[in-house]
Parts: structure tokens; sequence; C-alpha cells
């Protein structure tokens, strides 16, 4: 073909193409160098009732038997796949709203046939202590959004661990508030720093899944604001993240998502919260009431705030100035994360940097937790090890529900355990949720073969104890896999299921050189614990997980994590011996379906859950009440130890000196707790401020823990402010909240 023809050509192509890409749009709005708050203003300006309207609410959800018809068009020719959508408004350069869940990695892969990095769960992230690794496991997800077309997440779950059998633990940062609220501050600025919306949620103490919808969680005002809502405060402070999602729950007597002390009081005129809050999926329960109380946003779909809402705003019920704020709000977001000015481009998902992140998170993550001498393995004298457990030969168990990563080539195990874990209470209704459990296509069989070559390594699936200890028996030493099923939508038990306590006590039986990895997203209680010689937590530990178990079994890595949750003994421990149950009779999940709207007659009185714990949560609890956890909160053993002294404190900070005592390289997360004085009224120790170091043999370090006022601070409920109480405060440092035993008291005034 002469050249002239194929230039006209090419210069036709460029043409067609032109004409068919939406022109820019011009506007005062699209002038970068305004602020976001003035750009939102701009845009308003230009929208009509019905294009604000839209913007409020998503369209619900494929399958939802109200969705009309445009609506399942532009879900099914518009929408990226994820769990909401919000349609934008092209004419004025405002985007579709993509969201997706991405607690762990970018949910619903699968359907779009995309490839999401498994990384490990965030308790586990958590037990890594490192708010720059957090960073790091935000900025992956945010880019994995980007490069398959979304432009904002639905990660950042950060309830407190008031419960330790909560089904949705794993994708939450533990019991602490202000270890918890730093991780997923920093979890959401990485996700932001990719340019896409970051959130967090679920705003508040929805801190159990068993009747979610309906529990009305009781809780005074000073508890709340020094637990589960510090760990918001402090995550909306560090993260800065677009949006907020309300929960299901009540709390004290009013839906999240309708409590106007919460959202605006609180959240918006406290907190000076400048983003916009969307309510949880099918949380809103109303137009008038819930937009009153600063809800902006209602998902998945219209159930309310569709033509409700106007007829509120037509009413006057609802003033035309809050329905501006819900918008400003939105779209102020938008252009402040930079998705109107730069939307997400497609792009092939760097999968080789999903398994460097996910591999260095999952050995910084786990915990050894206890180590009697076997730990780390020397390859080259073991000559036989069995390797024991459930799909061990297969992959790693991960959490499900909407925190869960489609998983690579296919769910590991092809036919999964039930969807019932019969070692823990279902949430009625709720058990149909559709929550598979998955293992990842990471094997640790396979990792412990790599690592030691020269063994013979065999694998029994655990199913019969007698058959196993024999293996154990005939080898040098055992590693016993055990999994603890979690997921949304169900709580789960601090027994392991399906067995698995007896099978680990017989192979401890026929082998004292028993090694127990565990797979879980939650405290799991361990009644063999004398009876075996170590036990790695291994948490749900993504898409590298196996190989980061075999390097720390063999001590490639030395562990590092640290406990952010008490491990209890058993249930009589805990403030409540049983989860709070939904009465009989009630229906957990009064909603219909996909549409949003409650069932005609439905049984919706809530229960009540009183957290009369109040201020004493995880290790506050049992320091309060004298009572010995299993593995205390901060609790991780190393491959080196550490020795601390000369601890000073004054009111800004702690110093001390820490030295590697030991033979071995290692990372110590040295914790500091501050009691305060008796007057305050006050759990025993509280965390305050940590420091993460590596030292190598012989090393000594002297640290300076900069301590944040507000940390030592009571939330006065009269004041409704927070207060620091004058008198002497007592700090101590050491490697877990039960051997701090390095003490400096300062007087403050
Ligand atoms: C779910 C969860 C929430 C999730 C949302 C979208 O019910 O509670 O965490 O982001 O709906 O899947």
């Amino acid at each position: 073909m002469p050249d002239r023809f194929l230039i006209f050509l090419l210069a036709a192509l460029i043409a067609t193409a032109q004409v068919h890409a939406p022109p820019p749009v011009k506007g005062p709005w699209m002038d970068k160098a305004l602020s976001p708050d003035r750009r939102a203003e701009l845009v308003v300006e230009q929208m009509t009732l019905g294009e604000k309207l839209q913007l409020v609410h998503g369209i619900g959800m494929l399958g939802g038997r109200e969705l009309d018809a445009e609506s399942r068009e532009l879900l099914t020719s518009r929408s990226n796949g994820g769990a909401g959508f919000v349609p934008g408004i092209p004419r004025l350069g405002l985007p579709d709203l993509n969201m997706a869940d991405s607690a762990v990695g970018v949910g619903h892969a699968a359907a779009r046939s995309r490839y999401s990095t498994a990384l490990p769960n965030t308790l586990a992230l958590a037990a890594s202590w490192d708010p720059q690794l957090a960073r790091e496991y935000g900025s992956l997800i945010g880019r994995e959004l980007r490069d398959q077309g979304y432009n904002m997440s639905l990660a950042g779950g950060v309830n407190l661990m008031r419960e330790p059998r909560n089904g949705r633990n794993f994708e939450y940062l533990g019991e602490d508030p202000i270890l918890a609220g730093r991780m997923v501050g920093q979890i959401i600025r990485g996700i932001q720093s990719q340019r896409v919306m970051g959130h967090i949620k679920h705003l508040a103490l929805n801190d159990q899944e068993t009747g979610r919808h309906i529990a009305n969680v009781k809780l005074d005002k000073r508890s709340m604001r020094e637990t589960d809502l510090l760990a918001f405060e402090i995550g909306i402070k560090e993260g800065d993240p677009s949006a907020v999602l309300c929960s299901y729950n009540r709390i004290n007597g009013e839906y999240a998502c309708e409590n106007r002390w919460l959202l605006t009081d609180l959240l918006k005129n406290t907190w000076g919260f400048k983003g916009f809050v969307i309510s949880d999926w099918f949380a809103n329960y109303s137009a008038t009431k819930a937009a009153l109380a600063g809800l902006d946003q209602e998902l998945p779909g219209p159930g309310y705030f569709g033509s409700e809402l106007r007829q509120a705003l037509e009413s006057g019920a609802v003033p035309m100035a809050r329905l501006d704020d819900m918008v400003k709000r939105i779209v102020r977001a938008e252009f402040a994360a930079g998705i109107v000015d730069d939307p997400p481009v497609h792009r092939v998902v760097d999968v080789v940097r999903g398994f460097e992140v996910a591999q260095k998170v999952a050995e910084q993550s786990m915990v050894l937790l206890k180590n009697s001498g076997s730990l780390p393995f020397n390859s080259a004298a073991l000559k036989s090890i069995a390797v024991i457990g459930m799909h061990a030969d297969a992959g790693v168990l991960s959490g499900s529900g909407s925190g869960q990563v489609d998983p690579m080539g296919g769910n590991a195990v092809a036919t999964p355990p039930p969807v019932t874990n019969p070692g823990s209470p279902q949430t009625e209704g709720e058990a149909i949720w559709g929550n598979v459990w998955v293992w990842h296509r990471s094997n640790p069989l396979k990792a412990i073969r790599a690592r030691a070559p020269a063994a013979k390594v065999q694998f029994h699936d655990g199913s019969d104890k007698a058959a196993a200890a024999a293996l154990a028996k005939s080898s040098d030493v055992a590693v016993v896999f055990a999994v603890q099923l979690a997921g949304e939508g169900f709580d789960t038990s601090l027994t392991l299921p399906y067995d698995q306590d007896a099978l680990i006590k017989s192979v401890a039986a026929a082998n004292p050189r028993t090694v127990v990895v565990l797979e879980n997203g939650n405290p799991v209680a361990m009644p063999w614990i004398n009876d075996v010689s170590a036990v790695l937590e291994a948490w749900y530990p993504g898409i590298r997980g196996a190989e980061a178990i075999a390097g720390i079994l063999f001590g490639d890595i030395s562990p590092s994590g640290k406990l952010p949750a008490s491990f209890p003994r058993n249930e009589s421990d805990l403030p409540r011996a049983a989860i709070v149950p939904v009465p009989d009779g009630r229906l957990p999940n009064p909603l219909a379906g996909i549409g949003g709207k409650l069932v005609p007659g439905a049984q919706i009185e809530p229960f009540d859950i009183d957290y009369s714990e109040k201020l004493e949560v995880g290790y506050k609890w049992f320091e309060a009440h004298d009572k010995q956890a299993l593995f205390p909160f901060g609790h991780g053993l190393s491959y080196t130890s550490f020795a601390y002294s000369d601890v000073k404190a004054t009111a800004d900070g702690v110093t001390f000196t820490l030295r590697n005592v030991g033979k071995r390289a290692g990372t110590e997360i040295a914790q500091i707790y501050a009691g305060l004085p008796a007057v305050a009224g006050e759990p025993p120790r509280r965390l305050v401020g940590w420091e993460k170091v590596t030292l190598s043999p012989g090393e000594t370090k002297t640290l300076t823990v900069r301590i944040d006022r507000q940390f030592l601070a009571i939330f006065n409920e009269a004041m409704d402010a927070w207060e620091l109480i004058p008198g002497d405060y007592r700090f101590s440092v050491g490697g877990s909240s039960a051997n701090a035993t390095q003490f400096a008291t300062v007087a403050i005034q």
C-alpha cells in the first residue's frame, strides 16, 4: 500500500477517534489551580436538581429485585463490576464512581478475569506494628484499584476487637485504638497516594456480625471516645479519607446512619471531617432522618435517597441547602483525590510487585508465640519432616465476605469445607451470605520441601489422627497447620473447628518436636499449648504466605511480629462468655434482598449489646481483672533476645536503651505503656507509643519515643473534651504488655 495512502488512512483514523472522544469539559471548576472546595462550589452551581439527586445514591446491585431497566443497563454496560456504582455527570466532567472492596486486596476480580494480589489480612499487618509498611500495603491496593479501573476503595475497616470471635476481626486491626488508628490511617494514606478515593469503616461499634443489622450497642460516650471512636479519630486525622462509612447497627438507640450526634456533631463538626458519609450496603433506613443526621450518599441503591428524598426536599422536610452540602462533599472529595483530573487508566496489574509486598508483609506480621528450641529448623540436620493438616498441601487460608480476594487460578481447594463452621455460632439468616472458604495457591508443603531438599518431607491431611501421629513419630519434626475459618456475616469461636485440637494433641504425643502453624483471623484457644514445642501465628498470610512461613521456620527471617490482640485462654475469661445472640424469633437481617427496603412487617426491633466493660477492651480487661491471657497483647518472640535499660521519662517522651543480647540480628517492637493517676479512673495501663528497631548481635541503641499528649488524656464527657489529669504518670517499657518491666514516673501538671 503506497505510503501516501497509509498516511491519509492514519490521519483519518485519528480524526475519527477525536470526533468520538468526548470533548474536554470546559468550566471554571476544571481549573486545577482552584481549591477542591471552590471547585465543588462552582460545579454544584451548574447542577440541576435531578443531577444532584443522582449523586447521593448508588443505582443498586445486579440481581436486585428493584432494579429498573435503566439501572440494569448502566450496571451492565458502565459499571466496573465492583460493589458500588454511582453514575457521574459527563457534561460537567464528573466521573462515574466505581467502588471496590479492597480490605486485603481488590475484590471481585474473577468476574472480569482480572488479577488481584491477595495480601495478608489486616490483623496480620497490625502485628507488624509498622506504619510505613501499612502505607506500602495501602499503596499496593490503591495502585491495583486504579489498574483495574476503580476510583474508590472500600478498604479501611478499623472496628476495635471488643469481641475476639467477631467474624470480621481478620479485616480489622486489633484491640488497641492507638495501634489500630495509626495503622489504618497509613493504609488509607497509601491507598489515596495512588489517586483513588479512600474510606474508613464501619462507624461505629459494629464489633460483631451476629445480628449486625438489628443490634443496638449500648456504651457511654467517654468509653466510646477513648476506645472505638479513638481508632476512627486517629485514622481520620492521619489518613484524611475521602469518605466514612456508617454501620448497620444502632448506637444507644439510633441507627448509625441516622445518628446526628455521630455523623454531624462529632464527625463533621468536632473532628472537622470534610469528606462524605456513605451508608453501608442497605444500612440506610430513611430519607429525612438520615439526610438531616448527616448521611451524604446511600449505597448500594436508592432505597430511600431516591424518590423519598426528592419528596422530602419538595416538602421542605429536608432543606435544599442540605442536598447541596451532600453533593459538595462528594464532588469536593473527587477533586481532592484527583479522580476528576486524572481518571484511572486500565493497566495490567504488576503481579511481581504484588508478590514482593505480600511476602514482605507476611514475613513481618507472623508472630512466634512459643519456641522451646525447635525453631529455627536446621535444614542440613533434618532428615525427615512430617507436614500435617487440612490442605497444607494445597494452599493457605483466607478470610471471607467482602474482605476476600478472588483466588489466582481458582480456589486451591476444589471442595472447600461447608460454609457452616461447626465451631462457631451462626448468624441466622446470614449463613447463606455466600461466604466461601478460599485457600490461595501458596503451598506450604512445597515451600517446606524447597527449603529442605535433602530431607524426606511427607504429608498427611490430619483426617486420621492415628495415621498422622504415626507419621510424626517416624519423623524428626512435625509441622501441624491448623485453620480457623472466619468471614463476614458470621462470628466464629475461640475453638479450632474440625477437631483440630485433638489432632494436634495426638501428633504432639507422638513427637515432642511438634510445631504448630496457625492460619486464622482472630484469637484461638490452645488446649495443647504445653504439649507442643513451638507455635507460629501466620494469620491469613496471603499469596506468598507459604514462602514466608518456610522462611521463618528455617530461619531465613527472624520473626518480629507482636500480637495486636490478646489471646484468651478460654471464653470464660472474656467480658462475655458467649457472643450476644439474636433473640429467638427476630429476623437478624430484615432487609428484603437487594432492594434495601425493609420487609413489610419484618421484626426489626433491636436487641441490646451492652458493652459493660466500657474502657476495658482487650489487655485492659485482663489487667483490670487480674486475668492472665494465654498470650498477651504485644507478645511475640524473636530468634534473638533483647534487654532494656536506663528508662527515663518526661511529659513529652520516654528514652531507653535497647540491646540485642542474642547471637543473631533481630527486630524488636519496643512498647511504651502508661499508667494514669488513679483519680483518672482508667484501666491500669494503656499503650501510648512504640518503636520498631533492628539490631545486630550485641548492638545497643538509645531510643526516644515521643508521646502524643492526647494519648495520655481522658475524655471528659461533662466538658465534652479531652482532659489531661494532673498527677504522676507511670511509664513502663518492654517487649509486650505483660513484660514491660522497666519503669519511669513523671509528674504532669
Ligand atoms: C458489606 C460490608 C462493607 C462492604 C460493603 C460493600 O456489607 O459491611 O464492609 O464494604 O458491604 O460490599
